[in-house]
């Protein structure tokens, strides 16, 4: 076989999908890996899409999506998020992934740095890698609910670097930013002239106060939002989301992605626009759900003196497992082999969540009590046996 670009042989996959395998070999483990909706997509959701596809809707869209889409996307951004564009700002993407990955090709050039959260969702550093550009991780502090350590960043600033991903809500911390530190974050990039990527995937999955888009807060010429319909409507396997940013640079966005992917999956299109224009008590149902389901852990890990990280929005729990004196892979394997449930090591998002847990609160009620409580057991007598 004639050779793949050698650096692709290196491209670090997902933990998480690792830990998945791992589990295939356990006899019926409770798993609080994923990070999937354990919510199918609303039924007016599906019936706008299948009566779009009947009415011909199934050919290509333009590659920035049906203009119908864009124009309400837009009026949810202002609406939601308090970022008031035009509808020619909004490009719709093959989900977050697709927003995020062609941004990356129209902003990094090869040995370019990009600077990103750690611990932080696992994709980024591997969409990095394959441009052959370098990602460059800055800290997130777990003892101030996994908030963005300003100095840190600003200190992890190269003349390489290009631009600044920040993730809020969080994957995997449920840290969501205040404004104050967003607006720190604004200060950075026009002091050093550098781009920011927000990825807002979990925008409106919020349990104690809304989360700030940091394009609301200024910098409308330097800040890319990353919108996705995967997880405020349970629509992951739909494909489909949006990113807004300056109009020169959708341009070049919308010119990028479609010679990889034409448009968006048009029937896709058409749900998320029934999901825009329906009703929205589907959205409250599932918050309050992921919401309850925060309560239930909390609650059980409290009763057992386990340590973890309150989380303020996306749907995980981070659990300090620092105590048993564990790497986080071995205590993730610990976890799988003597109490049968399934977590994600916090290595797996960078070496910030070295001696962590992500727990998943996308499982139904019934799998996190079992989950959590089987994990708090295992979590007691680790710290026995340490005499912690
Ligand atoms: C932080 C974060 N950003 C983006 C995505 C990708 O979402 P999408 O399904 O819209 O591609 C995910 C998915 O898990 C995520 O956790």
């Amino acid at each position: 076989m004639p050779q793949v670009r050698p650096w692709v042989l290196d491209t670090p996959h997902s933990g998480i999908r690792r830990m998945l395998e791992y589990a295939r070999d356990v006899d019926n483990p409770v798993m609080l890996i994923n990070g999937d909706p354990n919510f199918t997509t609303p039924e007016h959701i599906i019936d706008g899409a299948a009566a779009a596809a009947r009415a011909g809707g199934t050919g290509y869209s333009p590659g920035d999506g049906l203009m119908t889409l864009r124009e309400a996307s837009a009026e949810k951004l202002g609406r939601i998020n308090n970022i008031h564009v035009a509808a020619d700002q909004v490009c719709i993407t093959t989900g977050a992934c697709g927003g995020l990955y062609t941004t990356l090709m129209v902003l990094l050039d090869p040995g370019d740095e990009l600077l990103i959260p750690d611990p932080g969702w696992s994709n980024y550093a591997a969409m990095v890698h394959v441009l052959n550009a370098v990602p460059v991780a800055y800290p997130l502090q777990p003892d101030e609910g996994w908030s963005i350590d300003i100095e840190a960043l600003e200190a992890s600033i190269t003349p390489r670097t290009r631009a600044i991903l920040v993730n809020t809500p969080s994957n995997p911390t449920g840290c969501v930013e205040s404004a104050e530190s967003l607006r720190q974050v604004l200060d950075i990039a026009e002091r050093h002239d550098l781009w920011i990527i927000s990825d807002e995937a979990y925008d409106q999955l919020v349990f104690d106060a809304p989360a700030v888009s940091t394009a609301s807060l200024g910098g409308s010429d330097r800040v890319i939002s990353i919108f996705t319909f995967s997880k405020t409507y349970a629509m992951t396997g739909w494909r489909v989301g949006y990113t807004t940013g300056p109009s020169d640079f959708i341009r070049q966005l919308s010119l990028h992605q479609e010679p990889v992917v034409s448009c968006a999956s048009t029937v896709s299109q058409h749900a998320a626009l029934a999901a825009l224009k329906g009703p929205q008590d589907c959205v409250d149902d599932m918050v309050a759900a992921y919401r309850r389901r925060r309560g239930i852990a909390v609650e059980i890990l409290e009763s057992g003196d386990v340590p973890f990280v309150m989380p303020h929005g996306a749907f995980f729990l981070m659990v300090d497992g620092r105590a048993t004196q564990m790497d986080s892979w071995s205590l993730a394997h610990h976890m799988l082999r003597e109490a049968s449930v399934g977590t994600v090591p916090g290595l797996a998002f960078g070496a910030g969540g070295e001696g962590f847990l992500r727990l998943t609160l996308a499982a139904s009620d019934d799998v996190i009590v079992e989950g959590v409580t089987r994990l708090t057991a295992a979590y007691a007598s680790l710290t026995r046996s340490n005499g912690g």
